[in-house]
């Protein structure tokens, strides 16, 4: 028996997507209502939580592998892990953004960055010998140059929609993410077989 954290949400709806391709029955994912816990054929159990929750089980040993984004592993500090495969799907890019004249404007003071981000934001401006101030909002991240709490923001772009319906733009698109297949060592070490298994049918599924 494999356990399995997902992310919910998008990374659930393609890697379900993948699952089937790869000849897993997904029935139970595909007709599941408030259920957290789904229990499918061939062994595997699936938990679904919040991105960095999914890090906290792998952290505590709860699961051996994780369906996780590469936003979420770059923004914790979890290390105890091997990234066995890279989903090409739930691909998006983090970017610094904000409106169009952000790169001609002065500032006389330390600038105020929102994101849900902060340690891909602190290391951002870290890097580029800039001192700023981390400003941390859980979502709609954006909301902090439109009403006035941050000069910009760093957050994740998939279509830019969000961008552009609130007059923001791409200022420096930074670093490229999508959704990995991580498994904790300690469970890489007694399920080892089993894991790659699972990888080398998504593997296959997914022709890569
Ligand atoms: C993410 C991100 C942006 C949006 C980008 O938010 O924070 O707000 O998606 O997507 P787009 O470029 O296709 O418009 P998400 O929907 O995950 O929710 P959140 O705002 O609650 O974090």
């Amino acid at each position: 028996m494999i356990r399995i954290a997902m992310t919910k949400g998008r990374i659930q709806k393609q890697v379900t997507i993948l699952l089937e391709q790869a000849g897993f029955d997904m029935t139970a994912v595909r007709e599941m209502g408030r259920e957290l816990v789904v229990t499918i054929p061939d062994d595997l159990e699936i938990i679904f939580g919040k991105a960095n929750d999914v890090i906290t089980f792998l952290e505590h040993g709860i699961v051996d592998i994780g369906f996780v984004g590469k936003d979420t592993l770059d923004e914790n500090d979890f290390e105890d892990y091997y990234e066995l495969l890279d989903l090409q799907v739930g691909k998006c890019d983090f970017a610094l953004a904000s409106f169009p004249d952000y790169a001609d404007k002065v500032f006389n003071r330390r600038k105020r960055i929102a994101s849900k981000y902060t340690s891909i934001a602190k290391r951002y401006f870290a890097e580029r010998g800039e001192d700023v101030e981390i400003i941390k909002l859980e979502g709609s991240v954006e909301l902090g140059p439109v009403v006035g709490l941050s000069d910009a923001i760093i957050d994740i772009v998939e279509t830019g929609n969000t961008l552009k319906a609130n007059g923001l733009v791409v200022i420096d698109r930074f670093l490229p993410i999508s959704t990995r297949v991580i498994a904790g060592r300690t469970s890489f070490k007694f399920k080892k077989d089993e894991i790659l298994e699972l990888v080398a049918r998504l593997e296959m599924a997914h022709g890569n």
